[in-house]
């Protein structure tokens, strides 16, 4: 298989067949020590293994040619309105996604228009032209720094603010040149500063592990993380002429599954993981209590903090582990918001 071809499906059959050992690491999820879930019923017809709340294995997605999960634009209309309804599932346009980062980084650079600059065409549609130009960097500021800011996209789906392969509400394929994601954009800018394979590695996997995103469905998790992947191998081939080792690519696999996580967002847990229990009837000298359940306080009440869920972790790269003495630690996302006791 070619992996530079122009669908924009990743089948993960082909996935499987080509790089056997990527995708259990794509369907890893670090909070669990389990994979990923469904976390949607919307493949149930398929039997008991694809209930929401049961893991996501490789045999699951790989037979009917690896055509089960495919992309929200290949998904049949109704499919695609249970989903806006249930789950907001509505994708941004990519002319859209551009102008938003655009925004973030005429902040960064102190001046507009360093990638591209938007366009209204004839019939008022909305587009983009990519600035070809080397990119210069403001004063104090270099592109290391660059690739070193760090970049979340929330409730991301397909994550099209991130790695614009394809136009996620279109379908059309859009080449590496074109691209306007966060990640396209730190790539764009090792291609065009570094020019030999171990320091492009090196750069490549700061880029990586400084741009993250956390979605609740399972299935449009995973093609977020093939989207990165996908894209990885796309830069490498089209800036070497040949594609990167196997070892390359389990680690930036390895980045993309702590860094491309599965989470409620509004929770902070594995999606439907608070738990009501049944706290057993007490007796002691004077009383006697009735058994009663006791429901998830943070779901009751409504607060962030007070979930009894499973809290999700994530990795901040950068930062040494105390306990562990480990380059990197792994935290609680949880523990990044302030107002513990709202
Ligand atoms: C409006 S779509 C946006 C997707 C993508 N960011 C984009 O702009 O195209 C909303 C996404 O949020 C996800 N979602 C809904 N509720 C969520 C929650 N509580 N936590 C995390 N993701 C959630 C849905 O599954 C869906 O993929």
């Amino acid at each position: 298989m070619n992996f530079l071809r122009t669908e924009i499906d990743i089948l993960e059959n082909e996935i499987i067949e080509q790089y056997p050992d990527i995708l259990p690491i794509l369907l890893r999820d670090h909070t669990t020590q389990k994979n990923i879930i469904w976390a949607t019923n919307n493949y149930e017809e398929f039997g008991e293994s694809y209930l929401a709340n049961v893991e996501i294995l490789p045999e699951l997605i790989t037979h009917d040619n690896g055509n089960i999960i495919m992309p929200r634009v290949h998904k049949d209309k109704i499919l695609q309105q249970s989903r806006s309804k249930e789950m907001a599932e509505v994708f941004t346009p990519s002319w859209i996604c551009n102008a938003q980062n655009n925004l973030i980084d005429n902040a960064w650079f102190g001046r507009n228009n360093v990638f591209n600059t938007e366009l209204t065409l004839k019939n008022g549609s909305k587009s983009w032209e990519v600035n070809t130009e080397k990119i210069i960097f403001p004063d104090k500021k270099t592109w290391k720094d660059y690739i070193r800011d760090t970049r979340l996209e929330m409730a991301c789906g397909e994550a099209p603010y991130i790695t614009s392969r394809y136009d996620t509400t279109t379908g059309d394929f859009i080449p590496i040149e074109n691209r306007i994601g966060i990640l396209d954009r730190k790539l764009r800018i090792i291609n065009e500063n570094v020019d030999n394979t171990g320091d492009w590695l090196t750069a490549a996997q700061t880029a990586y592990k400084n741009t993250y995103a956390f979605e609740w469905q399972g299935d449009s998790l995973l093609l977020a993380r093939e989207a990165m992947f996908t894209t990885f191998i796309e830069n490498y081939t089209s800036k070497f002429g040949k594609e990167p080792l196997s070892k390359s690519l389990e680690y930036i696999a390895y980045i993309i599954s702590w860094n491309v996580w599965q989470m409620d967002g509004l929770k902070g847990v594995i999606p439907n993981s608070c738990k009501s229990y049944e706290v057993g009837a007490q007796t002691d000298m004077f009383t006697t209590t009735e058994s009663k359940k006791v429901n998830c306080e943070g779901c009751e009440k409504d607060i962030i903090h007070k979930h009894n869920g499973i809290k999700c972790l994530i990795k901040d790269w950068a930062n040494k582990d105390l306990e562990t003495g480990k380059s990197s630690r792994k935290i609680k996302f949880i523990d990044l918001l302030k107002n513990k006791g709202k």
